[in-house]
């Protein structure tokens, strides 16, 4: 009998008076591995009012009390990493050693969050420094809690994403509504069991389900609610932009990561990183790299050494902690398939792959691929590589920018001089020179800019996001 597994809120754990769950499937097992609850509007707003309510006191303690809470989550979920990471695993089909990466990434996350906020400074300003002002005013800048905090994690990292969230918006002294991916919230649901396990302060966390097409537009338009900080889809970012009211939001979205390779590159080198930043977890990762832009003269030797990568991988189940797994659901897979039929179709050469088995997309190359294909400019979120050859950097640097996206791009050269005339010219957050685009480690900045999001998230600038200044200004009579 699979679990039926509660909501939290209020420090207990409820069934929702709906009498209506949602089931949960694993993409892989292909079975029903629990049902999680269909919140009520009436629910999501107790959920609310209580978090309001609870972001007083909360606030009002220490930093080093908030701290002793969030070191003991992370103990808790260091001592139930095999656990959290197998629900990880059957939940969202990763395989299963990065599904404890995963835990254990976050378990550093959160400890260095804490300290991060415990070592953060204020400001003061001496009137004097301003021409025609004096010495007696002093203003205090300090930063404050925003109140309670909407969060709203993705599927493809249950637990890191959504520690990422909520580690920087509890130590700060906010409270948190954490609305999970409906697939992924199994693994919410158990990491929020290990804060609750510290014994948290009733209503400083709330854990909602549901599906967001449902509760979502309620959650994001709430008048309680004083920020949203959301990882997903951009489509679904847009709608929650569209939505909310006059509050600070920070959104990761979508990508479409470019590897620029040039003429003088390290080709091995280029073709290990590329296989391994395009294929990891069958490619469902925000910042994998959706495109090779490649100069002419060295595709085809780039190209040989991308395939003999490609051909090593491994293919199955995440129990065996194969690299290319089933997708998420048939959905995403058709839309792949999709993908590639239409690069096809256009006229663009199978390399490697084109098979399919359900939702596991065997992985896929596709060379000479252009400009009138979907896959030049579309996130498959999915394990196909098109290759578009360019003749010069300056096409390169066009057709990148020439994306809706800016998240990340790579640079693969060996003169460091055209490495940063490069990285200076493209249009997106983070550059990353002769290596994958990825986000870690988790205290760099991560940006996406253009339709890849909006504000920065990594560890300090999530605490600064999820706080705003406040000044207290001394007269002083002297
Ligand atoms: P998604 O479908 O946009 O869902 C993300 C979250 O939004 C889920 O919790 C979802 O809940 C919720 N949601 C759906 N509709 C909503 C609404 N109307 N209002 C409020 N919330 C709503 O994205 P995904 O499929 O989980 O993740 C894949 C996408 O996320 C890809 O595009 C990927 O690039 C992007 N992503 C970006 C980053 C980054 O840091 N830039 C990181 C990871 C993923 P339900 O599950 O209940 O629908
Ligand atoms: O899916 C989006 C994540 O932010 C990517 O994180 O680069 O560590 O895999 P990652």
């Amino acid at each position: 009998m699979e679990s039926i597994y509660q909501y939290y809120s209020q420090g207990i754990w409820k069934k929702s008076e709906s009498g209506e769950t949602v089931e949960i499937q694993s993409p892989y097992l292909k079975k029903t591995i629990g049902f999680v609850q269909a919140l009520t509007q009436e629910e999501v707003d107790q959920c609310i009012q209580g978090a309001k309510e609870a972001q007083k006191s909360w606030a009002k303690k220490s930093i080093y009390e908030r701290a002793h809470y969030l070191q003991a989550w992370a103990d808790e979920l260091l001592k139930m990493k095999e656990e959290l990471a197998t629900t990880v695993m059957q939940e969202v089909g990763k395989a299963y050693q990065d599904a404890v990466k995963e835990v254990e990434r976050t378990v550093d996350l959160i400890r260095y969050t804490v300290d991060e906020a415990i070592h953060s400074r204020g400001q003061s300003l001496n009137g004097e420094n301003f021409p025609g002002g004096s010495r007696s005013k002093l203003a205090v800048v300090e930063r404050v809690p925003l109140g309670v905090i909407l969060a709203i994690s993705p599927f493809n990292y249950p637990v890191n994403l959504a520690a990422a969230k909520l580690a920087p918006a509890l130590i700060t002294g906010n409270s948190v509504i954490f609305k999970p991916a409906t697939q992924g919230s199994i693994s919410g649901i158990k990491m929020i069991e290990a804060l609750a396990k510290t014994n948290l302060p009733a209503g400083v966390l709330n854990l909602v389900t549901g599906k967001g097409s449902v509760i979502g537009d309620y959650l994001v338009e709430h008048k309680d609610i004083s920020m949203v900080t959301f990882t997903g889809g951009t489509v679904t970012g847009e709608r929650i932009a569209q939505k909310a009211k006059m509050i600070p939001l920070v959104m990761e979205l979508g990508g479409k990561d470019p590897a620029i390779v040039c003429e003088d590159a390290n080709l091995k080198l280029a073709s290990k990183q590329i296989v391994s930043g395009a294929y990891s977890y069958s490619g469902q990762r925000c910042t994998a790299i959706k495109r090779v832009l490649v100069h002419d003269s060295v595709a085809d030797e780039l190209l040989s050494l991308i395939k003999l990568e490609v051909e090593k991988l491994s293919v199955g189940s995440p129990e065996e902690n194969a690299t290319i797994v089933p997708l998420i659901d048939q959905q995403a897979a058709d839309f792949v398939q999709g993908l590639i039929d239409d690069a096809l179709q256009k006229g663009a050469t199978l390399v490697l792959g084109g098979e399919r088995k359900d939702n596991l997309i065997y992985p896929t190359i596709l060379d000479h691929v252009t400009k009138e294909m979907r896959i030049a400019w579309e996130e498959p979120f999915g394990p196909v590589l098109p290759i578009i050859r360019i003749s010069s950097l300056e096409e390169g640097i066009d057709i990148a920018n020439a994306s809706e996206y800016g998240l990340q791009a790579s640079v693969f050269t060996q003169n460091i001089d055209q490495a940063l005339t490069i990285a200076r010219k493209l249009e997106t957050g983070s550059v990353q020179i002769n290596g994958r685009t990825e986000r870690g480690p988790d205290h760099f900045p991560f940006i996406g800019v253009k339709k890849s999001g909006l504000g920065i998230q990594g560890v300090r600038r999530s605490i600064d996001s999820m706080t705003r200044e406040k000044v207290i200004v001394l007269n002083i009579n002297e």
